[in-house]
Order: C-alpha cells, then sequence, then structure tokens
C-alpha cells in the first residue's frame, strides 16, 4: 500500500493553467476527497496521478516512487470513472476479469479473485448476465469490482456516483466507506458534491481554478474555513456572509453591517488591530443565527420556507440582500413581513478580509494544513 504525493505540480492546456502548482500530500490508507466546483482541475489532477496526463511542472509520487514517467500500467493504480464503461457483449464475470485476462492470469487464480470481489461487492448472485440487465448501480458496482482484482494499491475515483439516483448514492457511498476501510486501500475520491466530501473523506482537499484552497478532516474544515470561497462552498444552505466596516466605539470593536452593529469578539480585536483592515466580511451559518428580541441587527422576514425536519426563514436586511437561517420544525416560525432582530453566538463568528478573502484568525497560525 501507498500514498500519493503532489510536489509543486502544475498542468497547462495552451493557456489553461488546470492545475496550479499542486502541493498535497495523500496518506497511505487514506480517503482523500477532492472537491470543487467544475472546471477547477479535479479530474486532470487525478489523471495525472493514473499517467493519462503528463504534468506540464512539479513531481508526482506513489509510495517512495517518482512516477511521472512511469507507464499507466506500471504505476499500480486503478481508476475509476463516472461513465463505467462496462463491456456490453460480455458477461459480469467476463467483465470483472477481464484485467487479469489482459495479464495472462490464470483461470484458477482469475475466478478466485472475481469471486472474491463479487463477495465484497454483493454480485455473486449477478455474475452470468450481461450489463443491459443490471440497475445503475449494480453497473457501478461491476465497475468497481473490476478495479478490484487488480488489488491496485491506490483507486482513484472520478465521481463514480454522480449517474445514480439519490437513494443508491446514499447507499453506494457507504459501501465504498466500508470497502475502503476493509481494503485499507489508498483512495483519491473526485466530487463537486460537498455532501459526498463531507461523509467520505478522512480529509478534504478543496480546490478552485486550478489552486489548492485548503486541504482538512472535513468537520475542521466546516468550523474554520480558511478563506471566503471554502466558506461559501461548504455547506448548505451555504454560510451567510455580509461586508462590514469594523469601528472603534469605548475601545470596543463592532462590525457596522446593514441593519445594526455586530460586536466582534475580544479574541479577534488583535488580529483586526493588527491588520489595520477596516472592510472585513462577516460570515455565519445559517445554524448559529437566532431571531432575537435583543439582538443587534434588524431584518424584515421574507419567506419561511418548511423542509420538514426544519424551517430556513429568510430575511432580508436593510440593504436587501438576504440572510437565512434555520429553526426547527416544531418552533413557531416569525410571520412573513414582520419585523425581527438577529443576533449570532460570538463563538461563531467568521471574519474574512474583505480584500485577500482569507478567514480572519484570533490566533496566527489557526488554519494550518491539518493531518490526521
Ligand atoms: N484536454 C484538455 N484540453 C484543454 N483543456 C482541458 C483539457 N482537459 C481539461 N481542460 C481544462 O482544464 C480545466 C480543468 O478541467 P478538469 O476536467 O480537470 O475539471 P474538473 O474539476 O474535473 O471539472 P468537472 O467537475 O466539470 O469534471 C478546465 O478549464 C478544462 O476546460
Ligand atoms: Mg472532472
Amino acid at each position: 500500500m501507498s500514498g500519493v504525493s503532489f510536489e509543486g505540480v502544475t498542468k497547462r492546456f495552451g493557456d489553461v493553467v488546470a492545475v496550479d502548482d499542486l502541493t498535497l500530500e495523500v496518506l497511505d490508507h487514506e480517503f482523500l476527497v477532492l472537491l470543487g466546483p467544475s472546471g477547477c482541475g479535479k479530474s486532470t489532477a487525478l489523471r495525472m496521478v493514473a499517467g493519462l496526463e503528463d504534468p506540464t511542472a512539479g513531481i508526482i509520487r506513489i509510495g517512495d516512487r517518482v512516477v511521472n514517467d512511469l507507464e499507466p500500467r506500471n504505476r499500480d493504480v486503478a481508476m475509476v470513472f463516472q461513465s463505467y464503461a462496462l463491456y456490453p457483449h460480455m458477461t459480469v464475470r467476463r467483465n470483472i476479469e477481464f484485467p487479469l485476462r489482459t495479464r495472462k492470469v490464470p483461470p484458477e487464480e482469475r475466478e478466485r479473485a472475481v469471486q472474491d470481489a463479487a463477495g465484497v461487492l454483493g454480485l455473486k448472485s449477478l455474475l452470468d448476465r450481461k450489463p443491459g440487465q443490471l440497475s445503475g448501480g449494480q453497473r457501478q458496482r461491476v465497475a468497481l469490482a473490476r478495479a478490484i482484482v487488480r488489488r491496485p494499491s491506490v483507486f482513484l475515483m472520478d465521481e463514480p456516483l454522480s449517474n445514480l439516483d439519490a437513494k443508491l448514492r446514499v447507499q453506494t457511498r457507504a459501501e465504498l466507506i466500508e470497502l475502503q476501510r476493509r481494503l485499507g486501500v489508498t483512495v483519491i475520491y473526485v466530487t463537486h458534491d460537498q455532501v459526498e466530501a463531507m461523509t467520505m473523506g478522512h480529509r478534504i482537499a478543496i480546490m478552485n481554478e486550478g489552486v489548492l484552497q485548503q486541504v482538512g478532516p472535513p468537520q475542521a474544515v466546516y468550523e474554520r474555513p480558511a478563506n471566503l470561497f471554502v466558506a461559501r462552498f461548504i455547506g448548505n444552505p451555504p454560510m451567510n456572509t455580509v461586508v462590514g466596516v469594523v469601528t472603534e466605539r469605548d475601545g470596543r470593536l463592532h462590525l457596522a453591517i446593514p441593519g445594526g452593529e455586530q460586536p466582534l469578539p475580544e479574541s479577534l480585536w488583535p488580529a483586526l488591530r493588527a491588520r489595520d483592515v477596516r472592510s472585513v466580511v462577516l460570515g455565519v451559518r445559517p445554524e448559529h443565527l437566532r431571531i432575537d428580541p435583543e439582538g443587534p441587527v434588524a431584518a424584515t422576514v421574507a419567506v419561511v420556507e418548511s423542509l420538514g425536519h426544519e424551517r430556513h426563514v429568510l430575511c432580508r436586511l436593510e440593504d436587501g440582500q438576504l440572510v437565512i437561517l434555520r429553526i426547527p420544525a416544531d418552533v413557531p416560525p416569525p410571520g412573513e413581513g414582520s419585523m425581527v432582530r438577529l443576533s449570532a453566538d460570538a463563538a461563531q463568528l467568521h471574519l474574512f478580509d474583505g480584500e485577500s478573502t482569507e478567514r480572519i484568525a484570533a490566533v496566527a497560525g489557526e488554519v494550518v494544513e491539518a493531518r490526521r
């Protein structure tokens, strides 16, 4: 088994910088999720590990071997794509054993590998069917089985669940997590679905426009996003972000935002004074915002959305921008059109530099690349 490391890896396609100076270490046995919006370079990063693209610059290692010049078939990786591309005229058995046949593995050994993989993925009763006689989820599992029989030390998965319906996704997600734990392999899993990222990864690496934004365990990234991009990308409904101006009164720092003045936690004063930042973006997650008659900020309730298990209350601030707060379904919601006041727990506020968009941390170096 082995980890994978990117060291200053860049990939250009003409003028497009698909991956920009990526340095990232995926640990042995780790399930690392590469997350980001469409076009941010996730697939390109993965394809460079598989050997399907050559880096323009930088070094890629699998284990302690530099693989830049190694043929794909010698890299000991298996890649599973979104379009699982099974051979339609072959049975499930033939599809699964295909990589072993091309390697001239003897029949008894092939059969054993097929039985093992089919057992792990619950495909034993389907081995004699053709792909056309399978559901989408079953086909996806066949594609996984075909990757497993090769016993690679690294699995590369590029949005493998995106063709499945919501229910199957939840189920297959759980199966993939179990599979990774059982086989103890290193997995790099590409997705643009933040729920998959939060639930599957030991760590998430978030990319935007080819640039790595943050790496860390899902909960740490959720609680301490390193910049505004990450703050807005992770979380649903997304974090509320409001631009404000830092003001000082009687030696206390506040943030003037539309509809009121939010007192800023004392722990952040030194950082704010040191940076001399005036324009600050305040971030508050919907679950940390409350309707509170004593709250510092005035707003008008625009819409209340019932989701069954909870409600989303959309409020307009003085300048018309919307903020969202979540309340439990059993709490009576405010009337639409009513005036309310809002408050947020000081410990749950996120502040970002309005110019650099970086998180303003109470303690220097608070946001460091978290490692397992
Ligand atoms: N072969 C290619 N030639 C030219 N440009 C490419 C090529 N492959 C990818 N790109 C560009 O590189 C950038 C990153 O593409 P990539 O496929 O890695 O994104 P992605 O994060 O996987 O997106 P998605 O979520 O849509 O799959 C995009 O701007 C894309 O258009
Ligand atoms: Mg892609």
